[in-house]
């Protein structure tokens, strides 16, 4: 017999089957919290993600179980039909949607969760106050902050959503004095909620909080854009975490704390973790100021050159190169070419050349992007560098292999302080002694902007699917 089970019965004997029940519940809760733990453990290495994942999900799947049994639901009906809706719209948005989409469906999740956030609040607000009845100051206090971040992670995450999708201007919109609006919302909020614990009772500043989260939301996401807009997704699932926590705290939900302040400190930690990747400030980080509108750069690419290359010139540099370094992005992982990369790269090495990959913090479209990807090609995690660590490699290497890569290789990032993305460390690619560019034209990357690093005379370009491309280089350089 299990422990669970086991206390159950000891309980029922004990105090019948109402102790049965919360014990369980609380059993089953607690073991939700350890998978949820374990989980997060296990995908701090791409070797042991998926076991993450996978531990995630039964921590998951147990805490449904653990509040199906609660004492306190009287019918069934409604639950199951959220259930099964929950169902059909979370299993196409976990099967079909390319990785490539994850920070859009990753936003939409933030929303969805926060939604229901501050629905739980709003509801229980309303329960509670019914017929001049209220709430003890401690649950108001709870509540507020779970209808306050709630309700800006509603519409915060939908503007990251269809700034990603691009049904929304995906540049930062910015305005003079934008940060005192800003701040100046926020506090002028929290003084409402601050107002609600003294009075609970004052429907009126419940509802004008409410309403005014909403507008900060909108307000906090507005002045942020292009390559900037990872950090603001991992801060919005932070805010979800915490109004999820709060929302536990509000109704006495135990697995709800511990999962909402676990969401809540990691989605933090990542945060910062990307905004140090992208040099940006804490500061900048929790108030989301980094919309900075950017001087009209002062570069201008007209009367420059590009040399393209072939894939038979390519491969035979490719061949005969001691050291390359592999640097992907975004576009390796549209061409889906993780797998004709460490095939190319294991002929490079049949030939005696050294290959390692370079992996930027914000490469691809999600944090850990390029690694999961070559994780799941099976290139050996010991050939993948840290841009820190890679760096200063850069002037040694023969080749310098651009997969699809553009932002993360730009060096404007380093001296145009015009440029959007000014201020970015880079992979210092410009150091190479010779750079391979594969992509399908001249266009820009995320962050919509021109680079130099294209025109540079010792960049050559090989146009063209990176797949398609890769394959070519793999069958030349067998020829070799
Ligand atoms: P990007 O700057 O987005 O550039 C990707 C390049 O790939 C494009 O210029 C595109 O050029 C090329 N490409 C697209 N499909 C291709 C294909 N099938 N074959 C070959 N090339 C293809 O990528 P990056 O350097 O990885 O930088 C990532 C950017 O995304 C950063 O600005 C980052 O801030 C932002 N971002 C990152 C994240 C995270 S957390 N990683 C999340 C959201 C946004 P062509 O069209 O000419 O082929």
């Amino acid at each position: 017999m299990t422990g669970l089970g086991f206390l159950s019965v000891v309980a029922a004997e004990a105090g019948g089957e109402s102790l049965a029940r919360t014990l369980l519940t609380q059993g089953t809760y607690l073991a939700a919290g350890v998978f949820f733990i374990l989980g997060l453990k296990s995908l701090t290495h791409p070797d042991s993600a998926r076991k993450g994942m996978q531990q995630a999900a039964i921590g998951m799947l147990l805490a449904i179980i653990g509040t199906l049994i609660v004492e306190q639901i009287v019918e069934y009906q409604w639950i199951i039909g959220g259930l099964m809706l929950g169902t059909a719209i979370g299993y196409p948005l976990g099967t079909r949607v390319p990785m490539t989409a994850m920070p859009q469906r990753i936003a939409v999740s933030h929303m969805f969760g926060a939604l229901a956030a501050s629905l739980v609040g709003i509801a229980e607000y309303l329960h509670r106050t019914a017929d001049g009845g209220t709430i003890p100051r401690a649950q108001m206090a709870a509540l507020g902050f779970e209808v306050l971040f709630g309700s800006l992670t509603v519409t915060g995450s939908f503007m990251a959503f269809g700034k990603l999708q691009e049904f929304l201007p995906g540049r930062p919109v910015t305005y003079t004095g934008q940060n005192a609006v800003n701040i100046g919302a926020f506090i002028a909020t929290v003084g409402l909620w601050a107002y609600l614990i003294v009075d609970p009772t004052a429907a009126w500043a419940f509802w004008a909080m409410t309403a005014s989260a909403f507008v900060i939301g909108i307000s906090l996401v507005l002045p942020i854009g292009g390559a900037d807009m990872p950090v603001v997704v991992s801060l919005l699932n932070s805010y979800a975490g915490l109004a999820a926590s709060a929302t536990g705290f509000a109704i006495g939900n135990t697995v709800l704390i511990i999962a909402g302040a676990l969401d809540g400190a990691s989605g933090f930690i990542l945060s910062i973790i990307m905004s140090k990747a992208m040099n940006r400030s804490f500061g900048n980080v929790i108030f989301g100021a980094f919309g900075t509108p950017p001087e009209s750069s002062a570069k201008s690419n007209v009367g420059l050159t590009v040399k393209s290359i072939t894939a038979e010139d390519a491969a035979i540099q490719l061949a005969y190169a001691s050291k390359v370094i592999v640097v992907p992005g975004y576009g390796m992982a549209v061409a889906q070419a993780q797998h004709t990369v460490r095939e190319l790269a294991e002929l490079i090495e049949k030939k005696g050349g050294v290959v390692k990959y370079a992996i930027h913090p914000v490469a691809g479209r999600m944090p850990g992007h390029m690694n999961v990807l070559l994780a799941e090609a099976n290139v050996p995690y010991e050939r993948l560098y840290d841009m820190e660590e890679i760096n200063a490699e850069f002037p040694t290497a023969d080749v310098a292999l651009v997969i699809g890569a553009n932002d993360v290789v730009n060096p404007a990032a380093k001296h145009d302080k015009g440029s959007p993305i000014y201020g970015m460390p880079i992979l210092e690619v410009d150091q190479a002694k010779s750079i391979i560019v594969m992509k399908r034209s001249m266009n820009a990357g995320f962050a919509g902007i021109e680079n130099e690093l294209f025109y540079d005379a010792k960049t050559s370009m090989l146009f063209g699917d990176a797949k398609t491309s890769l394959m070519k280089l793999v069958s030349e350089v067998k020829t070799l």
